[in-house]
This record gives C-alpha cells, sequence and structure tokens, in this order.
C-alpha cells in the first residue's frame, strides 16, 4: 500500500495522464459515477455506471477464465463479506489492521506517521506550517457492523478488511468436497471494506473495493519454488493486458512495511503521474492463517499427504490484487489524446483498452439514419452481432462525430454500412487504433470480430 517518492518521469512516446482527465471522462461517459452524489457523495466510494460495469466485468471474467479455469490445480468460491467476529482477532485484523496518525495543533491537518517525511517526524513538526503534532494515536480500520436486531444481543462484527480470509475459513471444506490436493489454490474475486485515514487518488485509495486472491497452498518445502512461479505468473498477466509494458516493475517490501501476516512480499507496481504505485501484493503468508485459524476455532486444520501420510501445516503463496486498480490502471494506460493529423483532421481522444476487455466490442452505424434501408440493415447486423458480443447501434450524429464517440469509450470496431451494402452486402469495418478500414462482406463480419476480441492468453 506504498507509494514510492520516485519522481514520475514519462516514458515512451505518451505523457502522463493527469487524473482529473480519466476523472472526467469516466463521469461523462458513464464509467464511474461519485457514490451519493445528490447528498453531497462519500469520500473513497464510488459507483460504476452502464460503461464501467461492463469493463468491470470484463476484467472480473479475464481473470477468473486466467486463474480458475485454465488452471487445473486451481478452484473458486465466493465467500460472503460477513463472517463471525472471531475470524478477525485470528486474522490479527483487530490488534494490528491500524494506522497510526498525528494531527498539528496550529493547522489541525492530520497525517499518518508511515508518510511523514523523516525530519518533521523527528523535531514532531507539521510538513505543511511547521506546527506542533500531537501524539500518535491509533486508528483500526476495520469497519464494523451488527448482526441482529435486539439491543443487547446483537452481535459486533466487521465487514471484512480482505477478502481472502474467507479461503482460509472455506479451504478444509473445499479440500474435502472437490478432487484436489497440495499443491493447489483457491481463488476468490470480492469486496473488501476498511476506513481508510486518507482515501484518494479516485479509485485509487477507497473505502469499499474489490479484490482478487488467489491463496496457493503448498508443503513448506516448495514454497520458494511455487512463490516464484506465482510472482512471474502474476507479472506476466498484467503485462499482457497494458500498453506501456515499461510502466510495470516489481518492488521488494521493506522489513518495516511488511504486513503482520506476511515474511516476505513483492509488489507489482505500475507508474503513473501519481509516481509508482502498488497494483498487486505477492505475499509470502506461510502458515500464518491456517495455524491462527486452527489456534482461534479449535478445527486442526493440518493437512495428511494421501500418499506419504506426512501431516504438516500447509503455507500459502498469496496473490492479491485489485479489481478497482486494474479498472484505473487500464484506463490510465489506454489513454491518449491524439492531435489533428492526415487520419483525424480534428484529433480525437481514444481509450486504447485491449479488445478483449473493451466495455463494447462493436458499434454498428448506418451511413444515415433518414434512410430506411440503411438503417433496417444496420439494426440486423447488429441483431445478429449481440448474440455474440457487446454491440451498440447508433445512429445519432455524422460519421466522424460517431467515430470519435467510440474511440473515446474503447470500443475496438466500427462498422459502418453504406450505400454500397445496399448493392452488394459489403460494410465497412473500421479499427480503433489505426483508424484503418476494410470492406467485409455482412456475413464475414461476425467471425472476422470474434477472432480478434476473444480471451487471449498464454495458458
Ligand atoms: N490479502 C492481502 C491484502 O489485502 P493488500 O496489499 O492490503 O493485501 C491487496 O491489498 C490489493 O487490494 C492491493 O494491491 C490493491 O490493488 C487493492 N487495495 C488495497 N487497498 C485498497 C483500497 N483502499 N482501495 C482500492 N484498492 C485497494
Amino acid at each position: 500500500m506504498t507509494q514510492t517518492q520516485e519522481q514520475p518521469v514519462s516514458t515512451g512516446d505518451t505523457p502522463f495522464v493527469p487524473i482529473e482527465k480519466i476523472v472526467s471522462l469516466c463521469k461523462r461517459r458513464g464509467f464511474v459515477y461519485p457514490n451519493s452524489e445528490i447528498y453531497g457523495g462519500v469520500s473513497g466510494i464510488y459507483d460504476f455506471g452502464p460503461l464501467g460495469v461492463e469493463l468491470r466485468n470484463n476484467i472480473r471474467r479475464f481473470w477468473w477464465w486466467s486463474m480458475v479455469q485454465t488452471n487445473d490445480n486451481v478452484v473458486g468460491i465466493e465467500g460472503n463479506i460477513i463472517t463471525h467476529p472471531r475470524v478477525w482477532e485470528a486474522s490479527g485484523h483487530v490488534e494490528n489492521f491500524v494506522d497510526r496518525l498525528v494531527d498539528c495543533k496550529n493547522c489541525k491537518r492530520r497525517f499518518r506517521v508511515d508518510h511523514l517525511p523523516e525530519e518533521n517526524l523527528r523535531q514532531n513538526k507539521c510538513p505543511v506550517c511547521g506546527g506542533e503534532l500531537t501524539e500518535p494515536r491509533k486508528f483500526n480500520l476495520m469497519m464494523e457492523t451488527y448482526i441482529g436486531v435486539v439491543e443487547g444481543e446483537r452481535m459486533k462484527t466487521y465487514l471484512r478488511g480482505e477478502a481472502c480470509q474467507n479461503i482460509y475459513l472455506d479451504y478444509d471444506n473445499v479440500l474435502k468436497s472437490s478432487r484436489v490436493a497440495i499443491p493447489f489454490g483457491i481463488c476468490q474475486i470480492g469486496k473488501a471494506f476498511r476506513n481508510e485515514v486518507t482515501p484518494g487518488n479516485f479509485l485509487f485509495r477507497q473505502r469499499e473495493f474489490e479484490q482478487w486472491d488467489l491463496q496457493f497452498f503448498v508443503h513448506p518445502s516448495e514454497m520458494q519454488q511455487w512463490f516464484d512461479y506465482w510472482k512471474e505468473r502474476r507479472f506476466e498477466w498484467y503485462k499482457s493486458i497494458i500498453n506501456h509494458k515499461d510502466r510495470l516493475r516489481f518492488r521488494p517490501h521493506g522489513a518495516d512495511e511488511l504486513a503482520h501476516y506476511a515474511k516476505q512480499a513483492f509488489d507489482v507496481e505500475y507508474q503513473t503521474i501519481l509516481g509508482w504505485q502498488e497494483w498487486e501484493g505477492i505475499h509470502w503468508r506461510q502458515d500464518w492463517d491456517l495455524s491462527r485459524h486452527s489456534e482461534y476455532s479449535g478445527q486442526d486444520l493440518s493437512y495428511t499427504d494421501p500418499e506419504t501420510k506426512e501431516r504438516y501445516m500447509p503455507w500459502i503463496v498469496e496473490t492479491s490484487g485489485g479489481v478497482d486498480r486494474t479498472f484505473l490502471n487500464l484506463l490510465i494506460d489506454a489513454y491518449e489524446e491524439e492531435p489533428p493529423s492526415g487520419k483525424d483532421k480534428e484529433g480525437r481522444t481514444v481509450l486504447h483498452l485491449n479488445p478483449m476487455l473493451a466495455p463494447i466490442k462493436v458499434a454498428v452505424l448506418p451511413l444515415q439514419k433518414n434512410k430506411e434501408e440503411l438503417v433496417a440493415t444496420a439494426k440486423e447486423l447488429h441483431s445478429k452481432l449481440r448474440r455474440v458480443m457487446v454491440s451498440q447501434y447508433d445512429d445519432v450524429a455524422n460519421i466522424g462525430r460517431r467515430y470519435r464517440r467510440q474511440d473515446e469509450i474503447g470500443t475496438p470496431f466500427c462498422v459502418t454500412i453504406d450505400f454500397t451494402t445496399l448493392e452488394d452486402q459489403t460494410v465497412t469495418v473500421r479499427e480503433r487504433d489505426s483508424m484503418s478500414q476494410i470492406r467485409l462482406h455482412m456475413n464475414e463480419v461476425p467471425a472476422y470480430l470474434l477472432e480478434r476480441v476473444r480471451w487471449d492468453y498464454k495458458v
């Protein structure tokens, strides 16, 4: 969760995009809205609009496909947000999931101790006005909630602070109900909640967000090998969905920033205008979780090897990333403002999203909306296409404006129905990034597009 202090430098030929441009595009085109906006909003909480929900679903599905459905030794679960409160004592979150904060006695600003420059920490001085700072106070990030309605009988518990806890809780059930044996993994995508003291940078640090986790259970003697394996695989996975490959790196955690459960950790980081920031954590959780849950629940979660009969507590490699950070980083990575050129006289804003993740795969456009035959043919093709991919029919404004609208939301293909179509059944297929156009027979269009928008990852 840390952010390094290095100054961002733009690499390659595209400058870093200011976050405000992404926020504005998201609101304008229906990707993301502030939650409860008519009441003034809630800091660190967002809603997803019509295009946002399509993009999010595609991101989730691609992760699920590449992590669960294409790995024989990985299965999936969906655990609930609310669990028994003892879970969070066993996990260490009640005790350790805290931020230490100080307040400036003069300007009343609040700072996280681990974000203060060393000099200010030593002199106990506010980094903004130089005023005296209060003693650090601890704030737990867990969000409390209550089960039951009768006062005095209600049970206090927590909205999960990390989604992965369900995986440890269901581990024994999965083992007994599925044909898995160590080494194997359990995956889950789910919401997590944190009372972040300093939410901000749009979707980057929210109070309600979504995580994807793989917990991979191994024999202790094989821990290093599997840790290295998943570390590399996850890095390659992120690399496969971005354009700016040079903006991705690994960063090992220093001893002072390791989470209470981790013996070793690496962050996959992505570089934006905000600097290098965590995208996913690869954690060496060892036997922390299963040992603690065994101790706190009284249920023995150790494993007996079916062949050697050796009994041991499995160790865990965790890969834990954020759906929201993926959503945000993909938009940042894809965004480009292209100046006017020979191909586009006005210039355009374009999202170079990977076609398989783009919210809309194809837009079907009749050249003119007042020509009945053009409209009917376009609608017929659209209804054929939408059975196999997300297709949008659009007849509002001139064709150039419609292309630009689709470019701005990352639609990889536009199909235009014109007067030649009525004669020979061919249509124009325009590709978003190159703006190149080819003519195809209408019957060839579904297969042509499907080949270009399908899941693509080395499995
Ligand atoms: N189970 C381990 C765990 O929760 P983490 O590093 O705290 O580790 C994992 O979180 C991932 O969840 C992060 O890499 C990030 O992508 C995402 N994440 C964490 N806190 C977040 C927040 N406040 N808002 C959005 N995403 C967050």
